[in-house]
């Protein structure tokens, strides 16, 4: 996680995910007219493209406070009503890795996202009674790396679903170039362009890149970013030309080597490279996909050949 600082605070500054940004401002704008609150919206997509920030933004744009809250962190329905019921009118609720929310609680979440109020239950045994809260209306702002983990009726709650996609190369070296600012480290365009490359489309692993980068070049060069000191950097760091690391490499060269390319199921693979089932499905997959290295088939997952020329293998046969 980068610093808070970094963050853009307000739509302009952020860079990228321009259908999103086009939508939202356009949504916000009209409810400001309205003087109503924004609609609820969910965010998804791949980690660290910038759901977090975003939510900060819209709370920004529409001049309210934010709350930040995540779905494993709310245990019980009370701690739900305590947090809504801080909520001032207009206020936006963040809630990351909403598709983690406890089904009860979730089901506490309809009425007060659809009607503001919320109905709990007090006490024990005979003694219980459920009471109605009036809540101010607020936005929910939920984020998910999984839309398809959301149960319907949730899902179906939210008036704006935006799909956040991985960031091509120049927006990458824009915000590279933006953190760099910040940061105080000199870094030519080049040099920019060499982390963007390799950061996986992801804001968040340019900004880690960055950083790395202004570590070995403190040490090695006075501080000054060249286009060759980043590459020597990055190849230090084990990151390679099209971004993947150390464990995209275990895991394609284990598709190659141990299953033959594959049609390997996702258990099969997470075990023979020790990393978590959920991990590789929704941190490492996603980009290997989207880059045309791993194809989805009903039998499992399959290396193409793109994969197999990357890793300096002869083509497989099957494509
Ligand atoms: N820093 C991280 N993500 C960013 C974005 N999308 N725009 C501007 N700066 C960022």
């Amino acid at each position: 996680q980068f610093e808070l600082s970094l963050r853009p605070q307000r739509l302009v500054q952020y860079i990228g995910q321009d259908k999103v940004k086009e939508n939202l401002k356009i949504f916000i704008e009209a409810a400001k007219l309205r003087q109503e609150s924004l609609d609820h919206v969910l965010l998804y997509g791949p980690p660290g493209l910038g759901k977090t920030t975003l939510a900060v933004v819209i709370a920004n744009e529409m001049n309210v406070n934010v709350k930040m809250t995540s779905g494993p962190a709310i245990e019980r329905p009370g701690d739900l009503a305590a947090i809504l019921s801080s909520l001032e009118a207009g206020d936006v609720l963040f809630i990351d890795e909403i598709h983690r929310l406890p089904r009860a609680i979730e089901e506490v979440l309809y009425s007060a996202m659809e009607d503001f109020c919320l109905d709990i239950v007090v006490g024990k045994g005979p003694e219980a009674r459920s009471i109605r809260l009036e809540l101010p209306p607020f936005t929910l702002v939920g984020a998910t790396t999984r839309a398809g983990a959301l149960s319907a009726p949730l899902r179906d709650r939210f008036g704006v679903l935006a799909r956040l996609e991985y960031y091509d190369e120049q927006s990458l070296a824009e915000i590279v170039i933006r953190s760099g600012e910040l940061f105080g480290v000199a870094l030519n365009e080049q040099a920019a362009y060499e982390i963007a490359r390799r950061a996986r489309g992801t804001p968040r692993i340019a900004n880690r890149l960055l950083k790395r980068v202004r570590d070995y070049a403190q040490v090695l060069a006075d501080g000054v970013v060249s286009h060759n000191l980043a590459k020597q950097a990055l190849e230090l760091l084990q990151v390679d030309p099209r971004g993947l690391d150390h464990i995209d490499h275990k895991l394609m060269q284990s598709m190659i080597e141990r299953f033959g390319g594959g049609p390997v199921g996702l258990d099969a693979l997470a075990a023979s490279i020790g990393e978590e089932r959920i991990t590789i499905e929704d941190v490492y997959e996603p980009f290997l996909l989207q880059i045309g290295f791993i194809q989805r088939t009903p039998r499992g997952r399959i290396a193409t050949n793109l994969c197999y020329d990357h890793f300096g293998y002869p083509p497989a046969q099957k494509e």
